[in-house]
């Protein structure tokens, strides 16, 4: 079984940011966990992440993402204390993989849109050329300051010059070194020691390593943007519109209309099921799951939600929510922090509705707060009504019984229990519990006095 060496010690001082490179996020992961993503596929036997620059802040970062993520291997950290150049932050590994014998897959925590199937092909043939380095290698429309690869016929490889030390005739070759290789580790081992810093940076270069073995080949990568490094912010946003791009065909060619694909942004954790319709403007992050036939947008965001079949979300903001069939959300809705709508329910313009569960075929159709709060079944929420779950210092429950309706403005003071079918009326403020099957009226009565007249005419002041 393979080993992988993830470097990731560099600053990244184009990314102009006192964050890590490697930690700047692209979509919902950060660069250095899309690589360690990419890897989980060919069952590494171990993982090194070569960190430097701010190590604890990367060390923190990936120790926490392996933890949530279940990847399926651990991550050993190797500090490299002075950045020497990629060469110098292999050699780390020479105490670490003493009397190993496979192979050392190296990938650079910067090149995050590689595909898991690139690294196992990379994999395949290393080892049916036997091999002692194999080389990704892509042919690129523009390859400025990329390492120029040179090869012979059949992909045997020649030699490797990076930009900065390549004539300008050699400039001119279009097949660049994606810094992704695989080493027959004993015999990188040997070469690692020899490596000098005989370059125009001054760096020991990993790459000078493949010029020293053989027998080495090249292997061009189908899809050259997957090997598209990120030095910078703009390469970082380039990033960002392919995998976008990704995304929006996996879930066209899997049944769903996008209906303006570019206006709309979809990480890539997203699943989406068949028939359903995203209007513009629609965002869909993190761990979120939507159903078949439902109508999302124009102008939603969804987070870390579920949604099932049939529902309906438009103008509105449902985070951390769980939304049952054919219920209808929108417009300019707000569910967040565990809204747990049942099914065939109603949650209308204006109405926002927090840690709360919400029964089958409940409404709440306008206006209205709904916080710490359980609601049954069919249970209608009138225009204005609001939980007041909160005394200055803790929040409270408040509980609504199956059929009961509340009239337009009522103010329910919690913690309170509503029983099953009570109609609230109008205008009430609510401070005590309410017993099933009654009317609860809690306002001041109205008092009508018929010929009432001002007592004179105001005059003007001056
Ligand atoms: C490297 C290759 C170049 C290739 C390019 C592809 C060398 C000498 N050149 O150049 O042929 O075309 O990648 O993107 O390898 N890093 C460390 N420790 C160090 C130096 C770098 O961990 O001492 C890490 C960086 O954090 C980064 C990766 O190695 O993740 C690559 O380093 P970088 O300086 O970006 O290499 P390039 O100049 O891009
Ligand atoms: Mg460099």
């Amino acid at each position: 079984m393979v080993a992988v060496a993830i470097l990731a010690a560099g600053r990244g001082t184009r990314m102009k940011s006192s964050l890590p490179k490697v930690l700047h996020p692209l979509g919902a992961k950060s660069l250095v966990e899309r690589v360690l993503d990419s890897v989980a596929e060919i069952q590494p036997r171990r993982v090194f992440v070569i960190v430097g620059y701010e190590a604890d802040r990367v060390r923190e970062a990936l120790t926490a993402y392996a933890a949530q993520e279940n990847l399926g291997y651990s991550i050993e950290f190797v500090e490299q204390t002075e950045q020497l150049g990629t060469g110098h932050a292999v050699q780390q590994l020479l105490p670490q993989l003493q009397g190993f014998d496979e192979e050392l897959l190296v990938l650079n925590g910067d090149v995050p849109l590689l595909r898991p199937s690139t690294i196992g092909q990379l994999l395949d043939t290393h080892r049916s050329r036997g091999n002692s380095a194999t080389i990704l290698t892509a042919q690129l429309p523009d390859p400025t300051g990329y390492g120029r690869v040179f090869c012979g016929d059949h992909d045997q490889f020649e030699s490797i010059i990076e930009h900065r030390d390549c004539t300008p005739e050699q400039r001119q070759n279009a097949r660049i070194n994606a810094g992704i290789y695989c080493f027959d580790w004993p015999k990188l081992e040997q070469v690692l020691p020899t490596l000098t810093t005989n370059n125009d940076q001054a760096e020991y270069y990993i790459t000078d390593a493949v010029n020293y073995l053989s027998p080495v080949t090249a292997m061009d990568v189908a899809d050259y943007q997957e090997i598209f490094g990120i030095n910078d912010r703009v390469q970082l946003a380039n990033a960002y519109g392919i995998l976008q791009t990704r995304k929006r065909e996996e879930l066209m060619r899997a049944g769903v209309l996008l209906i303006d694909p570019a206006s709309v942004t979809i990480d890539d954790g997203v699943t989406v099921g068949e028939e359903t319709v995203i209007e513009p403007q629609t965002h869909l992050r993190g761990n979120t799951t939507i159903g078949e036939n439902c109508r999302l947008g124009p102008g939603s965001l969804i987070e870390n939600s579920t949604i099932g079949d049939g529902v309906t979300v438009m103008y509105s903001v449902v985070s951390d929510s769980t939304i049952a069939k054919d219920s209808r959300v929108g417009p300019f809705a707000h569910l967040r922090g565990h809204a747990d709508i049942g099914a065939g329910c109603r949650i209308g313009n204006f109405v926002e509705v927090k840690q709360s569960t919400i029964g089958d075929r409940t409404n709440a159709a306008h206006l209205a707060y709904l916080g710490n709060a359980t609601l049954a079944e069919r249970v209608n929420i009138g225009a204005g009504t609001i939980t007041a779950n909160y005394d200055g210092v803790h929040k409270h429950p408040t509980m609504i019984g199956a059929g009961s309706k509340t009239g337009a403005n009522s103010v329910l003071v919690a913690p309170i229990t509503i029983g099953e079918n009570v109609t609230i009326a109008a205008g009430s403020t609510i401070t005590k519990d309410v017993e099933a099957d009654s009317l609860a009226i809690g306002r001041a009565r109205q008092v009508s006095r018929k010929g009432w007249k001002l007592k004179s005419a105001p005059t003007t002041s001056d």
